[in-house]
């Protein structure tokens, strides 16, 4: 079978494609026939080298990917062959809130990914996808949607008649978009592209704004609410965009922290900021299975359609990668097709 691999190190150019043996399902796992995946910038901190995950190589990169089961082990009872299924990140983080051992069984770093054409994982690790959507739709749901869904939804609660505060055009912020639509929320959506803020409208934006034109967003945020804020920001900019977003909020509201697009560090912070909101702010560690089969269901029954760039072949998977660097060239999810 056909996999990329980094073979020896870090970095774009350590990227090869190569020829394996088939694996085999051992006991409760399932072999399957990878169709799609997706990228996420953790597939880029991880391909440099920069994020702390303790990486053996020859390495498999990408954690999210939907293909069809093709065999299965002894003792499966979850899924049978034949059915469409997809990765959930953290293969053993199954409900409720995440603790330290979830974190370390995470497919893409530690464990090796799904850039292959036939990947072995335990039943308990994947998911059924909805019908109506292709592979390389439902191949972007593990991280970027399952972020937004867990973030607004389970964990924060988000329903109708909120407003949530979304940052840029990537994929967290757009599936974020589609949620907020889905639930009956409004979404005030920043971009630095009046082209991309257009598209957002499109999808169903109650309000827009671009943030390099409007360096105070939040501001511009609370005049759109009558002063009061927001329920809720999805804060994907990290140390450039936390204290613009605690400020955007209602008191009461919700931070779901989410990214450092923006940077790590804020080296001066008045904690009476969060006082003064009564503010929430909750780190994501994406979501839990049982929140991924949530959310397939309500993408299922609303057929919300994942918004994909561009696709890849897994030969061109460098172009995918130089793509996602480069940070703001695409609108939604880039897909690899497998
Ligand atoms: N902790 C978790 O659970 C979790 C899960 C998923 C993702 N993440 C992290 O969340 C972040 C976003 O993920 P993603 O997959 O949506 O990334 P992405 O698809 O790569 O998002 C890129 C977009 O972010 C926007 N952006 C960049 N800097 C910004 C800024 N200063 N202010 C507002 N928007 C900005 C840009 O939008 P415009 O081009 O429209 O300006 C850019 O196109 C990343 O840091 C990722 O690592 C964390």
């Amino acid at each position: 079978m056909k996999a990329i691999q980094l073979t020896n190190g870090f970095g774009f150019e350590e990227l090869s494609l190569q020829e394996l043996e088939i694996p085999a399902p051992g006991p409760k796992e399932v072999l399957v026939r990878m169709r799609a995946a997706s990228l996420n910038f953790r597939d880029l901190v991880i391909l440099n080298g920069i994020m702390p995950v303790d990486i053996k190589f020859p390495f498999i990169p990408l954690s999210d990917g939907a293909g069809e089961i093709v065999a299965v082990g002894e003792g499966v009872t979850r899924f049978q062959a034949g059915q469409r299924v997809a990765t959930n990140l953290q293969q053993r983080f199954y409900a409720g809130n995440p603790r330290a051992e979830v974190l370390k069984n995470s497919l893409g770093g530690p464990l090796n990914g799904v850039a292959a054409e036939y990947v072995v994982l335990h039943e308990d690790g994947i998911v059924s996808i909805p019908d109506h959507l292709t592979y390389e739709e439902a191949s972007t749901l593990p991280i970027a949607a399952l972020t937004a869904w867990s973030g607004l939804i389970e964990y924060g609660g988000m329903q109708a008649g909120d407003t949530v505060l979304l940052q840029g055009t990537g994929g967290v912020s757009i599936f974020a978009l589609q949620f907020a639509q889905m639930t009956g929320a409004r979404a005030i959506i920043t971009s630095s592209s009046d082209a991309k803020l257009e598209r957002a409208k499109a999808l169903g934006a109650w309000q827009t704004i671009n943030y390099t034109e409007v360096p105070d967003w939040d501001k511009a945020a609370l005049e759109l609410t009558g002063g009061g804020g927001v329920d809720y920001v999805l804060d994907v900019g990290g140390a450039g965009t936390m204290v613009k977003s605690i400020h955007s909020l209602r008191v009461g509201g919700t931070v779901s922290m989410v990214g450092f697009l923006a940077g790590l560090s804020i080296p001066e912070f008045d904690v009476t900021t969060i006082l003064q909101k009564a503010a929430t702010v909750r780190g994501s560690q994406v979501g839990n299975r049982d929140h991924f089969e949530n959310m397939n269901r309500a993408i299922g029954i609303h057929r919300l359609k994942p918004v994909v760039d561009q696709i890849f072949s897994l030969d061109r998977i460098g172009e995918a990668f130089a793509l996602l660097a480069e940070g703001k060239q695409y609108f939604g999810k880039i897909v690899i097709q497998i």
